[in-house]
């Protein structure tokens, strides 16, 4: 079979880990998809930097949108980042231009996602967004296909692994905030501006994802109750310790009589409870559902390599895919089925 020809734009911490994945695993990739998968193009801000990886022969792009509709690939990637702006404009060409789409950006998908899932399912290409929720976890997958028929009731879960980092070495080291902070942010956890991390914003945005694929209705990021950790203090983490507890950011979406709840802020957990054993950049996200009780992921949430992992398996599957067999519809249910969102009261 042909190669499978793949554009990537943004080559940050995820982007050039993919590219470098991408090439230490082509010949098991190949061998897993029955066609190889070329990184045939890439777009980025800065043309000079010294990314540390090599780039082949991959044609560079300056301008992302022009990258996305370009005949020569069939694949976009999506690693640039940021609700607005080229990441919308960019994955919106690529998928009115029939190209299929593979994302890690929660902030695109929590604010445009279901309109950019009705351009994906009227043009029938993919969007894959595996990499956009708890990292490395193969949540979207598992909620998306593995649960298809669930009646869910509650999701809830550690999904920023900057803050959980973070949290941990607050209580295991007696760092301050502000060290353990620049310490996730050199080991590549981090957004580009951690605010986002520590303020609980990427946090709403991947529980605002996970609502809709929960409860099959339409993302709204805006109806989310959200505190950060950011005046998190030692006095904190030690009193909540006497008491047996820790202190963990938890994102957490239920169903009520009157609506949906959702919302983020920092939380005591009994230290013998298994998301209080959830360290450093691990996330665990449960799923409360009729058939199952309760099930739980935990994994690697943050990091170059780790979300790598989740954006090589979305362009795996679209290798492997076959003319004429397509996924699902992108939030499990057909955009136009979701239903409006109602907040609890
Ligand atoms: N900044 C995010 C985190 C990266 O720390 O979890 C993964 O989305």
């Amino acid at each position: 079979a042909e190669a499978l020809r793949v554009g990537i734009a943004g080559l940050g911490t995820v982007g050039a880990s993919v590219v470098r994945m991408l090439q230490n695993k082509a010949s098991e990739l190949t061998r897993q998809c029955g066609r190889q998968i070329a990184p045939v193009a890439v777009s980025a801000r800065d043309r000079t930097r010294d990314r540390g990886i090599d780039l082949g022969n991959a044609q560079w792009f300056d301008d992302p949108v022009t990258l996305a509709q370009s005949s020569e690939i069939e694949v976009f990637v999506e690693l640039i980042g940021g609700e607005d702006g080229v990441a919308l404009a960019s994955v919106r060409a690529a998928l009115e231009a029939g190209r299929h789409v593979v994302t890690a950006n929660k902030a695109l998908l929590s604010k445009h996602g279901v309109q950019l899932a009705a351009i994906a399912e009227k043009r029938g290409v993919l969007l894959n967004y595996e990499a956009a929720v708890a990292g490395g976890i193969p949540v979207i997958k598992t909620m998306r296909e593995a649960l298809a028929g669930n009646h869910v009731n509650r999701v809830f879960g550690i999904m920023n692994g900057t803050c959980n980092y973070i949290l941990t070495r607050m209580e295991a080291d007696g760092l301050s905030f502000e060290d353990c902070l620049k310490d996730a942010q050199k080991l590549g956890y981090a957004e580009a501006d951690p605010t986002f991390d520590i303020e609980g914003h990427d946090t709403a945005h991947k529980l605002s994802i996970l609502t809709s694929l929960a409860f099959g209705c339409r993302i709204s990021a805006d109806d989310i109750y959200m505190e950060g950790i950011s005046n998190i203090t030692q006095a904190d983490i030690r009193a909540a310790s006497e008491l047996g507890y820790r202190i963990k950011l938890l994102g957490v979406a239920q169903k009520t009589e009157s609506g949906i709840e959702q919302r983020v802020h920092p939380t005591m957990v009994p230290v013998s409870s298994v998301i209080a054993q959830v360290h450093g950049v691990t996330n665990a996200v449960a799923v409360e559902t009729d058939m199952l009780g309760e099930l739980l992921l935990t994994g690697p949430g943050a990091g170059g390599d780790a979300t790598a992992s989740a954006v090589i398996g979305d362009v795996a599957d679209i290798a492997k895919s076959r003319p004429g067999f397509q996924h699902g519809p992108v939030f499990g249910w057909p955009a136009r089925e979701l239903a409006p969102y109602k907040r609890a009261r």
